[in-house]
């Protein structure tokens, strides 16, 4: 059993293997927030909560006693004009222009499994699973606003997913303009905030920042989950490190703006949310009409980062797509991107082929510029049209022949955006997102196209399952290279503009699904300039994401790392390119682009024919033994193992601890270096692990840990494969 109700002490605990979670009716009806953290039994901790006076705060409506003001109590949905001051959960536009909703606790349902959202994608449940969800009802007896917070406990997981409906029970149309899926009050603590920053080619930096009195505010406005910030994060004790202390982990399931708060308030309570992006957000909700938030999912470890990481590595491995893709292995990739660019015809694509099939690969994807006038990145986009006098022949017979080499064929497309100079555009100007009376911003040349309209989707997708049928296709590249910016349809009432952001989503929710449905053995990998819209929303349809455009191995480091905080690396594409880098010019070993590439899924991104002899025996030896390791590295336990600073190193076990595979790059050497031992983690300690010809006790390996040789050279790298004897 994962939730109690304890209906006399009004009170709801959520149970999972190490984790409570507990929330109470307070009595004025509101419900408060007691507790997120490790396991305890079902105690009623009403007794936490602060019941002296509240200074220069309001008490709740009808109440004269000076205490229980909502800006200091730990709320689980607060909302507006109730006198809470903080970052809030909801805020609504009742008809009359006021901002309030004084939600008070109505009823509460057990649900069974795990509860679904009917316009959004979710979590579900295996028959591994034990989950178990409740659906809570709050209600604002005056404007009729209910809203209904559902919460699911996956039990051995360690995780918890909760979603928000409002429904408009009353007469009149309110508008939302905030709803957060996550609001979570801790009552005090001096906590971190660990959240992933970045840019184009520089995706999910890590970075900390004291959460202290005042507010961090953090999202995206660029109408995708975006590359300048991830919607997951993670908030720790100071002291919390990658294997001890205390630290609960945030994500959201969705591809749009989001908005997130951490929050240190007058009184040392911290309070952290997450949601739909609340900049020029409005909904508006008629009587009888329901708004669902998206989902989001939380967890706590009081074994340091790697827990939190772990716990999301298995729910999002397991519980999130649903396409054939779920535990089978991935074909290894070669691209031909980075060796062509728009300059190729069908004949390189074959002899790219040729050449990969000698190192191994599976799968040929044929990039951007095989379609319309597509020789560039300023035209074309919308006019999915084989180029067949560009590839010299038509789609199929190019596909025939490299089936004929032993590889799959696999195809790039863009289907959300629209160029200025394509025939799409000047047949329906008005299927663009652009504002009325003015030139559109530009960004790549292109514009991108109104999906929150029915009819722009269906034309798309026609005109894509043309050519996927015209061929026998199984993988797709789905790009999206420029952020959303004129918020505007010319298919929605002015009133209702406010909604587009969120119905754009939803659109693009919509022609994925279609088309994931229809060509279940296909495999989708998302891309958006590389990795600017890598979240969980995409990888519920697409199991894996094209991490960044840059293929550095060493800004790769970073980039890779701080992505596993939150994701599994079997989510993240990872091609082997070409040296010098493209992106930065940086000179690096080939077996070093190999180990680096071989933490996701792996492929190349480069010209086979252009490598060395030896280059080419290196890539098919790597090929084979990514192929060997893949099961290993898709479903084992992830480390980020503690270094010294010139030195990145991480460790993959596999879950039942026969197997590990080790990986150490330097990224930087020094003369004379110091000593660098590393120790191993999550290794059956009283087993015998054997390396190389060389035998190790487990415990030796966790504890006394591994002397590392003196590198020399320019980043160097290597790979240690453990295996248990006994
Ligand atoms: C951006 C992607 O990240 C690249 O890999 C490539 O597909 C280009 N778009 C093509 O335009």
């Amino acid at each position: 059993m994962g939730i109690f109700i304890d209906e006399a002490k009004k009170l709801f605990t959520l149970q999972t293997n190490k984790s409570t979670y507990q929330m109470k009716i307070g009595k004025l009806g509101n419900l408060l927030h007691l507790y997120y953290g490790a396991k305890i039994a079902n105690e009623d901790l009403s007794y936490l909560l602060f019941d002296g006076e509240s200074h220069f705060a309001p008490y709740p409506h009808g109440t004269t006693n000076r205490t229980g003001s909502l800006d200091i109590l730990p709320q689980e949905f607060p909302s507006c004009g109730t006198g809470d001051f903080r970052s809030l959960g909801f805020d609504v536009e009742n008809s009359d222009g006021t901002h309030i909703a004084d939600l008070k606790f109505k009823s509460y349902e057990f649900l069974k499994g795990k509860y679904k959202l009917e316009s959004l994608p979710t979590f579900y449940a295996t028959s591994d699973d034990t989950v178990e969800s409740i659906k809570i009802t709050l209600i604002d007896e005056i404007s009729g606003v209910e809203v209904r917070l559902y919460y699911a406990v996956f039990e051995e997981k360690d995780i918890i997913t909760r979603a928000v409906r409002v429904k408009n029970t009353g007469k009149e149309k309110v508008t939302i303009n905030k709803l957060q899926s996550v609001v979570l009050d801790i009552p005090q603590g001096d906590f971190e905030l660990l959240h992933f920053h970045g840019r184009w080619a520089m995706e999910r930096q890590k970075e900390f920042l004291s959460i202290r009195h005042g507010m961090i505010s953090f999202g995206s406005n660029y109408g995708v989950s975006g590359n300048r910030q991830n919607p997951g994060f993670i908030i720790m004790n100071s002291k919390t490190t990658e294997n001890h202390g205390e630290c609960y982990g945030f994500n959201l399931v969705y591809s749009g703006n989001f908005t997130a708060t951490a929050e240190q308030a007058s009184l040392g309570q911290t309070r952290i949310t997450l949601g739909l992006g609340d900049s020029s957000f409005a909904w508006v909700l008629k009587q009888n009409e329901i708004f669902e938030a998206p989902e989001a999912v939380m967890t706590f470890s009081n074994q340091g980062l790697t827990k939190v990481s772990q716990n999301f590595h298995d729910l999002i491995r397991e519980n999130l797509y649903k396409g054939e893709y779920v535990g089978k292995s991935r074909p290894v990739l070669i691209n031909n991107w980075e060796a062509t660019y728009f300059d190729f015809t069908g004949k390189k694509l074959i002899s790219l082929a040729e050449s990969a099939k000698e190192i191994g690969a599976d799968l040929l994807v044929m990039d951007d510029g095989w379609f319309g006038n597509r020789n560039d990145d300023n035209r074309a986009l919308g006019d999915w049209f084989v180029n067949e006098k560009k590839l010299g022949m038509p789609l199929s017979e190019l596909s025939m022949k490299i089936n004929g080499l032993g590889l799959k064929f696999g195809i790039w497309i863009e289907p959300e955006m629209i160029s200025e100079d394509s025939d799409l555009y000047r047949s329906h100007p008005e299927w663009a997102l652009k504002f009325p009376k003015r030139k559109p911003l530009l960004g790549r040349n292109q514009l991108v196209l109104d999906l929150s309209k029915k009819e722009v989707r269906d034309y798309i997708f026609k005109l894509l399952i043309d050519i996927f049928d015209s061929v026998n296709l199984e993988y797709v590249k789905w790009d999206m290279n420029r952020p959303i910016s004129d918020w505007y349809s010319n298919g929605l009432a002015s009133v209702n503009q406010g909604e587009l952001q969120h119905r754009y989503i939803l659109g693009l929710y919509d022609l994925m699904e279609k088309l994931t449905k229809r060509y279940p053995s296909v495999l989708f990998e998302g891309c958006a300039s590389g990795g600017a819209r890598f979240d969980l929303g995409m990888l519920a349809f697409q199991p894996q994401i094209w991490s960044s455009d840059n293929t550095d191995p060493i800004n790769r480091l970073n980039i890779q790392q701080g992505t596993s905080y939150l994701y599994p690396i079997s989510t993240m594409g990872s091609h082997v390119s070409i040296s010098p880098n493209h992106q930065n010019g940086r000179t690096t070993p080939f077996d070093t682009r190999i180990n680096v590439a071989m933490s996701g899924t792996f492929g190349y991104e480069l010209d086979v024919e252009k490598l060395s002899d030896t280059e080419k025996k290196l890539a098919k030896r790597a090929t084979e033994k990514y192929k060997k390791y893949q099961n290993l590295i898709f479903e084992g336990d992830y480390y980020r193992l503690e270094t010294l600073s010139n030195l990145t190193a991480w460790q993959i076990v596999s879950k039942n601890r026969k197997k590990s595979l080790v990986t150490i790059v330097a990224t930087e050497l020094v003369g004379n270096p110091p000593f660098n031992y590393i120790r191993l983690h999550g290794l059956d300690a009283d087993a015998t692990y054997e390396s190389n010809g060389k035998t190790y006790k487990g415990d030796s390996l966790m504890n006394a840990g591994i002397r590392l040789a003196q590198s020399q050279g320019d980043y160097p790298s290597e790979q240690i494969y453990l295996k248990r004897l006994n």
